[in-house]
């Protein structure tokens, strides 16, 4: 057994998190070897629900975890972190811009940023999954110049998850027969689900998914607009956005950052650009990884068609106008 690591989950009594705990108390995440101890932070009103979490935590009576600390106060949720899974984001309400979504964001990612400077561990790895993610996470760690800019990541990997069960369902094979399939951007209806380097295996062998799919104009409208719209039609359908889908997400980003990827297969993060595939750097973009001892590489050198590249542009841009956007609340404060 290792020692206890300290482990901050943010939004702490709200839905994703209440799916998300457990796994990470039961060993899903950092492995069945690694205690933690959990440090759950939401805001001063919610403490009395979160209370119900810890009570409900203890009845897990799981070994692995250890001591967990219920606060409405980052620097205390911050203390020694070695991963951050940043949940808690102010939810977009009804006649809400985004503009006014963004400045609620900034302010609250500005806050756990220079929390997490001062009082995390200086390789603790972040996860924001609070929206908007992307942008919240470069806000964050332009709070906190002493952690590396490669430490701060956004969640795309609901997204992957659903395109590669929505191409495994098409070809008619288990979930994990699909592999490679890239979510490209912003983690919204602008992202670009990409199926053009995914491989599936059949019992004939492994193909790439466009040979064995079989129909390009699926893939480049149906696929894309599924993907793109699919937290939609979840909240249409739930009445509230994803959250057991989204937690088990959370789960395999930390877990892969954590304990690596598989030779020869990739997962999408939202990453810094250094400028790969053409896209402006700082901006926090979801690319395709590789990750080997807890550090990922942007896959490089894969093919881009005409298509592809305009929706890279569409969603760059859209990264672009929000960091705009959030430059400017900061600018104003
Ligand atoms: P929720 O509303 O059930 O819970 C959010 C929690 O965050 C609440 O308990 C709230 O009090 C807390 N919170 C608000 N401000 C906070 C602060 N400053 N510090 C700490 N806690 C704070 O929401 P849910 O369903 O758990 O979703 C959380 C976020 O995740 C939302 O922003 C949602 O849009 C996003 N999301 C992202 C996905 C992705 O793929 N990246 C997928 C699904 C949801």
């Amino acid at each position: 057994m290792s020692d206890p690591i300290n482990v901050v989950v943010t939004g702490a009594a709200g839905q994703i998190a209440y799916s998300l705990l457990y796994q990470l108390a039961a060993g899903s995440v950092f492995g069945p070897n690694q205690p933690i101890n959990l440090r759950l932070l939401d805001i001063p009103v919610m403490l009395g629900v979160l209370s119900g979490v810890v009570m409900e935590l203890e009845d897990l009576a799981l070994p692995l975890l250890r001591e967990v600390i219920p606060t409405a106060d980052p620097v205390e949720a911050f203390k020694d972190v070695a991963a951050a899974f940043l949940v808690g984001a102010m939810p977009r309400k009804e006649g809400m811009e985004r503009k006014d979504l963004l400045a609620a964001n900034v302010e609250i990612f500005k806050v756990q940023g220079e929390a997490l400077d001062k009082h995390a561990r200086k390789d603790v790895k972040v996860l924001v999954v609070g929206n908007p993610a992307n942008t919240n996470a470069l806000i964050c760690s332009h709070y906190a110049p002493t952690i590396p800019k490669q430490n701060f990541t956004a969640m795309t990997r609901l997204d992957q998850n659903r395109a590669q069960a929505a191409l495994a369902s098409r070809l008619g094979v288990q979930v994990d027969k699909v592999k490679n399939v890239i979510i490209w951007g912003n983690h919204s209806s602008t992202q670009y689900p990409d199926a053009s380097h995914a491989i599936v295996t059949l019992k004939s062998g492994t193909k790439p998914v466009p040979a064995a799919v079989n129909n390009n104009g699926w893939l480049d409208t149906t696929f894309v607009e599924t993907i793109q719209k699919r937290g939609a039609a979840v909240i249409s359908a739930r009445k509230m956005s994803s959250a057991m889908s989204a937690a088990k997400a959370a789960g395999d980003h930390m877990r892969d950052w954590w304990m690596g990827t598989k030779p020869g297969e990739w997962v999408s993060m939202g990453v810094l650009s250094d400028g790969s595939y053409g896209i402006p750097k700082d901006i926090v973009f979801s690319f395709p990884v590789n990750i080997q001892n807890g550090q990922y590489k942007i896959v490089q050198g894969l093919s881009i068609s005409d298509v592809a590249r305009s929706k890279l542009t569409v969603t760059s841009n859209e990264l672009q106008e929000e960091r705009a956007e959030a430059n400017n609340v900061l600018q104003k404060k």
